[in-house]
């Protein structure tokens, strides 16, 4: 340590040499451009620059000097200083660059790749149908009815008025329940659910009843064993055909939007007096086109059954003939939704695809 009071010469203090602060200079200038990123060159400007560097300390030398010597160690310091800042704003110009590039190419990103989409799921628009017409009737004032599945014979048939002999009772037809003799088969269709709702509630009835149904159909563009119908059943005071035909009418401007057209056609069925078939005017050919493949050129399609419910039924299900009547109809909800959106394979409603089901949306 130098001695008080001994003239100082800049020259003496060694922080001060000009050797010295060469040195100090040069180490900082190697210290910025061996700094690759921001953060380097943080820690070299505090090491190089900051209050603790040696050029501060050689800086704080200046003021114990004599007057005479502070010109000029102060020109000496400031000169290094001068070019530590300069080669510092170089290598911030420099690393700020790199960073920058660096951050492009870490975050780049590839537009081209396929995306890892989650699919988003969809109901089924079949349930989504089921629920629309049940929405529909419920705003008719219906309510909706449910029966069982697994369906006692005399709910499916004898209360229907469909006898022993009928057709329908095969086993080409109808899947019965081992053992046998347990008197329980696969419903059908919806009806039963008529005879159940009849037994257990006094009219006025307005009840809709969508459900799934079982016949032993292979499964093909037209027909699955497994099946959806939707049951109408009004019992009320004076309820005619023309009660009828105004509902189903309503119900199908509802399903297949206004103008379309329907008709009822004689037919037969064993719990409906008079019966007919609802049919649709074609919506593709409007009946002009003798070739069309929607119609098979009749100008018309079959939609579903209805009719007046059979007094036998009535008596069958306690209701007093003297006062109620009613109607009933039943429809099937595959083909509603063929109809409605235009699918042409029953398989591809059953089969579960979800390229299938996600092509209607979230519609709720
Ligand atoms: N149950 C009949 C079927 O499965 C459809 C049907 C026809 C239902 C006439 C009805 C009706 O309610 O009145 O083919």
């Amino acid at each position: 340590m130098s001695a008080p009071n001994k003239s100082y010469d800049p020259v003496e203090v060694a922080t001060l040499k000009v050797e010295y602060l060469q040195g100090v200079v040069a180490d900082a200038i190697a210290a910025f451009i061996a700094a690759r990123t921001g953060e380097d060159l943080k820690d070299a400007r505090i090491a190089h620059a900051g209050d603790r560097s040696p050029l501060s300390l050689a800086n704080r030398e200046i003021g114990a000097l004599p007057p005479a010597a502070k010109a000029e160690a102060g020109k000496r310091v400031a000169a290094a200083r001068q070019e530590i800042n300069q080669a510092l704003a170089d290598a911030q110009e420099r690393v700020d660059v790199a960073d920058e590039a660096r951050v492009v190419q870490e975050e780049r990103v590839d537009v081209t790749l396929p995306m890892r989409r989650r699919p988003v799921g969809a109901r089924h628009p079949l349930t989504t149908l089921r629920d629309r017409i049940a929405d529909l009737f419920i705003g008719m004032g219906y309510e909706v009815a449910e029966g069982p599945e697994l369906e006692n014979e005399w709910f499916n048939f004898d209360a229907l008025n469909i006898g022993v002999d009928h057709p329908a009772r095969s086993t080409a037809d109808t899947f019965y329940i081992a053992p046998e003799g347990s008197g329980l088969v696969l419903r059908t269709h919806t009806s039963p659910v008529q005879a159940r709702t009849m037994l257990t509630q006094q009219p006025p009835i307005y009840v809709i009843c969508p459900g799934r149904t079982y016949r032993t159909d292979e499964l093909d563009a037209t027909h699955t064993p497994v099946f959806g119908q939707v049951e109408g059943l009004v019992i009320d005071r004076g309820v005619t055909m023309a009660h009828l035909k105004g509902t189903l009418d309503h119900f199908a401007t509802s399903m297949f939007g206004e103008g379309i057209v329907t008709r009822l056609r004689p037919s037969f069925f064993p719990f409906t007096e008079p019966s007919a078939e609802v049919d649709l005017k074609c919506f593709r050919c409007k009946g002009a086109d003798s070739t069309c493949r929607t119609c098979g050129g009749q100008g018309w399609i079959e939609w579903g059954g209805c009719g007046m419910v059979n007094p036998k039924v009535l008596v069958a299900c306690g209701i007093d003939t003297s006062e109620f009547s009613g109607f009933a109809f039943g429809m099937g909800l595959e083909r509603t939704l063929m109809f409605r959106h235009g699918v042409t394979d029953m398989r591809d409603i059953v089969e579960g695809d979800v390229r299938f089901t996600s092509a209607f949306g979230m519609e709720v």
